[in-house]
């Protein structure tokens, strides 16, 4: 798929068919998340791959925004070495778009499940939620979850008026 076709399909999709990723294009997704930028390319990220139906169960019950992994084959926690870069959260962010555009560009459907500075309760984190039921050690801070599937949703692409034409400022603000 051309780059410009990959980036007006890329809706958030939420709802999932029940069918396994080959294998080649999981590792498809996490080869286009290497090739990142990185700060200083300092390439700080740590991807936990999980395929494992209890766990994403459990994974979905992480806070109320990641109920839709519920039903997903696939989902990557995407998370960066603080020891390795203070500004781990930029390169984890676009490491977490590089594979959502990979999903995109292979037919796959795939949504951010926001896990950072979220509470799971009034006792526990998000984060620490996430980090106990993976294994996840202190140093790893982790910054969503991204649930990847066949799309068992359709969404069309945003409208051109979506564009904010008064957000774009030439030369001086
Ligand atoms: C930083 C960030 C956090 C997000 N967190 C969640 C989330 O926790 N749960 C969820 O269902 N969607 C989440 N989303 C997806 C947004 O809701 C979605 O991108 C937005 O509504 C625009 O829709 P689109 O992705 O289809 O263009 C998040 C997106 C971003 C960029």
């Amino acid at each position: 798929m051309e780059f410009f076709e990959v980036v007006k399909k890329r809706r958030s999709i939420r709802l999932f068919l029940e069918r396994r990723i080959p294998e080649e294009y999981t590792k498809k997704i996490l080869e286009a998340a290497f090739y990142s930028p990185s700060s200083m390319n300092r390439r700080p990220w740590h991807f936990i791959v999980v395929e494992d139906r209890e766990l994403i169960k459990r994974l979905s019950q992480t806070r109320g925004g990641l109920g839709f992994l519920e039903n997903a084959p696939l989902a990557i926690a995407v998370c960066g070495d603080e020891e390795i870069s203070e500004s781990w959260v930029f390169d984890a962010s676009i490491a977490a778009e590089h594979i959502q555009l990979a999903a995109t560009a292979l037919g796959l459907g795939a949504c951010w499940g926001h896990v950072l500075d979220r509470a799971h309760n009034r006792e526990k984190s998000a984060e620490e939620y996430v980090r106990e039921l993976l294994g996840i050690p202190e140093n790893i801070r982790i910054l969503c979850i991204i649930g990847i599937g066949y799309p068992a949703e359709e969404k069309s692409e945003h409208k051109k008026w979506e564009v904010m034409k008064e957000r774009i400022h030439f030369n001086r603000f």
